[in-house]
């Protein structure tokens, strides 16, 4: 098995890297190459994932180039974790929305559009490199907005597509964590968009505890990361699902923008001096596995979710996962096109997304909403039209309809963005 890792010079390769060495005999993996158009990052990060591969008995080949094709020629996997505009980017995202009131996070609001329009284009060339180099090459995308790049690439004609997050897994975790008990044996009913989701349902060896999580969240008594506990009990057991953190953004907006505004400094930067001390420690040669300070970055089983997807494909395990894939019928009310962020059957060479229908309307309303903004965004990144940017921006429940064009015209200012 090949697998090529498109933004390959990340942070967040030896995490990956990690994981891979792990699994390698599982998967047959025989190559991974890196590949980034940063070649300074990709020395370091790639020299370092070099010393990992050969510390644990070079278990597969390990290639580093700033060569898209090259990387892309044959591969059985095309990983995708790219950040068009790095994060200084990310940077005059979080501040294009503060400047006008708004969230300019990198996944939603104003942020994950500006974002979404300067990857859209990239993509297309990645996936084109695809159809010709490797036609049946399974794409893992973990480039944000995760969702709204998945259904990208989809229209964009890649067949075999699969969009990860570690939302859910996380949110697993944690209630594992809050019950003390092997996550195996927690299940949830999971449907929504990326970082946009909503937990259903939660089963413990079968049993619906649900309403006992309920209560305990809005006693603030509940798994220490799950937001409920910052919003008013009454909320929360009315809603009795439990929303994934970046609901935060939707359920409790003024208290976020107020947050984002007092902050000294963005999360972008906050990220830079993260990923500057990382780089010191991968340029140690003595360096040889995964840092334990990797674990400041926020993605979390990034690669158990990942390997385990890679491994339930390449031998057809059909496990259930949760993940980014195009309804085909699963969610009523949303196109068979359009992705959703929801549990599937994942083998060999097919997808099926479970059944679930109806979704009740304390959150489909906002999943419609939010699906119309992220269509409208894919529409717009790739036809580059202004008009369908427009509307995107006005139907996104973050941004008032009102500021839409004040805000996408500084959009298309602050990142030179190609509309017309
Ligand atoms: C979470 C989100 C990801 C995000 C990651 C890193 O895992 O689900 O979408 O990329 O955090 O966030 P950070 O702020 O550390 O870049």
């Amino acid at each position: 098995m090949k697998i090529a890792v498109i933004g390959g010079g990340s942070t967040y390769a030896p995490e990956l890297i990690d994981g891979l060495i792990r699994n390698a005999e599982k998967i047959d993996l025989k190559e991974v190459v890196l590949m980034d158009i940063d070649a300074e990052r990709l020395k370091v990060v790639g020299t370092f994932c070099e010393r990992m591969v050969a510390h644990a008995g070079r278990k597969f080949e390990l290639k580093c180039t700033l060569d898209r094709t090259d990387a892309i020629k044959g591969s059985d996997f095309i990983v995708t974790q790219i950040r068009v505009g790095k994060q200084i980017g990310r940077h005059k995202d979080i501040k294009l929305g503060l400047r006008h009131g708004l969230v300019g996070q990198e996944t939603t609001g104003v942020g994950g559009m500006a974002k979404a329009l300067r990857t859209i284009p990239v993509m297309r060339e990645i996936a084109d490199d695809a159809k010709r180099l490797a036609p049946d090459a399974w794409f893992i995308n973990f480039t944000n907005p995760s969702g709204l790049i998945t259904e990208s690439l989809h229209k964009m004609g890649v067949k075999k597509i699969v969009g990860l997050c570690n939302i859910p897994i996380g949110i697993i975790m944690d209630l594992a964590l809050h019950l003390q008990c092997d996550p195996d044996r927690i299940k949830i009913d999971f449907v929504g968009l990326n970082h946009l989701g909503w937990v259903r349902k939660v089963y413990m060896n079968g049993q619906d505890i649900t309403e006992k999580i309920i209560e305990s969240l809005a006693d603030r008594k509940g798994p220490a990361n799950i937001p409920e506990l910052e919003y008013d009990p009454r909320f929360t057991k009315a809603l009795g699902f439990i929303p994934s953190p970046y609901l935060r953004y939707f359920y409790a907006t003024e208290t976020m923008v107020r947050n984002l505004q007092s902050k000294t400094k963005t999360r972008a930067e906050e990220v830079m001096e993260i990923e500057d001390a990382l780089l010191k420690i991968y340029s140690d040669p003595t360096q040889v596995t995964k840092p334990a300070e990797l674990e400041q970055r926020g993605g979390a089983f990034y690669s158990k979710i990942a390997v385990d997807l890679i491994d339930s494909i390449w031998n057809d395990k059909r496990e259930e996962h949760i993940v980014n894939v195009p309804n085909q019928g699963a969610v009523w009310g949303i196109e068979d096109d359009q992705t959703v962020e929801i549990p599937a059957i994942i083998g060999r060479d097919k997808i099926e997304v479970k059944p679930v229908g109806h979704v009740e309307p304390k959150i489909f309303g906002l999943m419609a909403q939010v699906k119309a903004y992220e269509t409208l965004t894919v529409e717009a990144g790739m036809e580059g039209s202004y008009d369908k940017a427009l509307m995107a921006l006005a139907a996104n429940p973050l941004c008032p309809t009102e500021l839409a064009r004040v805000v996408l015209d500084d959009m298309i200012e602050t990142h030179g963005l190609k509309l017309s």
